[in-house]
């Protein structure tokens, strides 16, 4: 009796232990939450940010700070009215370390929103929103992408370098849209162009058709988009389909052409660009960057790829600096924010306001490649209005 109860303690104790060691060993791992869209018009750049980010993770032995990680995944259909329900699955039910997403500025700011509320370190590997490094700015919110502001604000200047003087511009109506226009605007009129009119669609719209009447009636000396992913394909296709092309200059955020050249076909032909990155940078990060990704993957690379890489190897100098133990936020914060991330398209660094100080550069596209033509502004920061930290 004595002995039968003895064993069943033993027994009990050991299960207890087994179980018990293997809760402490879940524990242990780093669960990074991937909010991305997998589906509708972004879906190509939230596969391109989870490559890129699982080919940091994998280099580092499957670790960031140390710690093996476990990902959650949900798509966000670049959908805002989900947003909230979407990045609480990862909080909530899945109890997230790390959030990482996204690609759409409106669900980003959602998620940012959560974010905040409870705390929870997030990386935007993608989502241009001003709002996310100016008057939402937080501690413990980073982007390893770019302000929507920043890469539109270098094609203003260089429009207005080719001497146009009048542009009309297109976009889907929502924060990355409008505020990439702002961004060229304040550029181009800077610099005594004219903006003469702003013409929009809703988000993920591509019926073109009446735009493109009403920009060949306009005559503009060149026409300023801002579209990415399927959509983009889409307008590069009808533009040229119109004939517009030969006659009217077209002018884009570089969003256009990464990733969708080959889609494209000849209508992507010698588009004139702005972006913080460019297929032949010549550096060895990026050599050795995309010798790994297309072996791996067996595709190109894009920003959005060089963005997701960068969200992990930013996270990695953090969870380093501390420990692996992301509640020693001072420590993690600090090292982030003081990092040097040898990145792809250059070596850079965060501003104030966490988003990348970097080189936007002059691309053309040729062949399956937004070639680098030239640095278009050096070291360009987002001038982070609003962001009080
Ligand atoms: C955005 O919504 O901020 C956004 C989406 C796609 C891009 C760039 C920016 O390619």
């Amino acid at each position: 009796m004595l002995f039968v109860s003895f064993a069943s303690f033993v027994s009990k104790a050991l299960l207890v232990g087994i179980a018990s060691t293997t809760a402490a060993q879940a524990e242990d791992k780093l669960r990074v939450g991937l909010m991305l869209p997998y589906t509708g018009t972004y879906a190509a750049l939230g596969n391109a940010i989870t490559n890129g980010f699982k080919l940091q993770v994998e280099g580092n032995g499957g670790k960031l700070g140390g710690r093996t990680v476990e990902f959650f995944t949900v798509d966000d259909e670049s959908d805002p009215a989900k947003a909230t329900e979407n990045v609480n699955k990862l909080v909530k039910r899945d109890r997230v370390d790390v959030l990482v997403g996204t690609v759409h500025s409106g669900v980003a700011m959602a998620m940012a929103k959560v974010a905040r509320e409870t705390n929870t370190l997030m990386v935007v590997p993608n989502a241009g929103a001003d709002e996310l490094t100016g008057p939402l700015c937080a501690p413990n919110i980073f982007r390893s992408s770019f302000s929507n502001w920043q890469s539109s604000y270098a094609m203003g200047r260089e429009v207005a370098a080719r001497k146009h003087k009048t542009v009309v511009t297109l976009t889907w109506k929502y924060a990355a849209g409008q505020q990439s226009v702002d961004g060229f605007k304040e550029a181009f009129e800077k610099e005594g162009g004219k903006v003469v009119k702003e013409l929009t669609l809703p988000f993920p719209n591509v019926e073109f058709q009446p735009f493109l009447t009403e920009i060949a009636a306009l005559k503009p000396d060149a026409v300023f988009v801002f579209f990415a992913g399927a959509g983009a394909v889409k307008f590069v296709k009808d533009y040229a389909a119109a004939g517009l092309r030969t006659s009217i200059p077209l002018y884009a955020s570089g969003f256009l052409t990464d990733g969708t050249l080959e889609a494209m076909g000849e209508a992507g032909q010698g588009l004139v660009t702005t972006l913080h990155y460019a297929d032949g940078i010549l550096n060895a990060q990026n050599q050795s960057f995309r010798l790994r990704y297309a072996k791996a993957y067996k595709v190109q690379p894009d920003v959005y790829a060089v963005q997701g890489f960068d969200a992990a190897q930013l996270l990695d100098i953090g969870l380093t600096a501390a420990g692996g133990d992301v509640t020693r936020r001072a420590e993690l914060q600090k090292a982030m924010e003081t990092a040097q991330i040898a990145s792809p398209r250059g070596t850079f660094t965060l501003s104030r306001a966490h988003n990348p100080v970097q080189d936007i550069y002059l691309r053309k596209a040729e062949g399956k490649e937004n070639k680098l033509v030239a640095v278009s502004i050096k070291a360009l920061a987002d001038p982070a209005r609003g962001c009080k930290m």
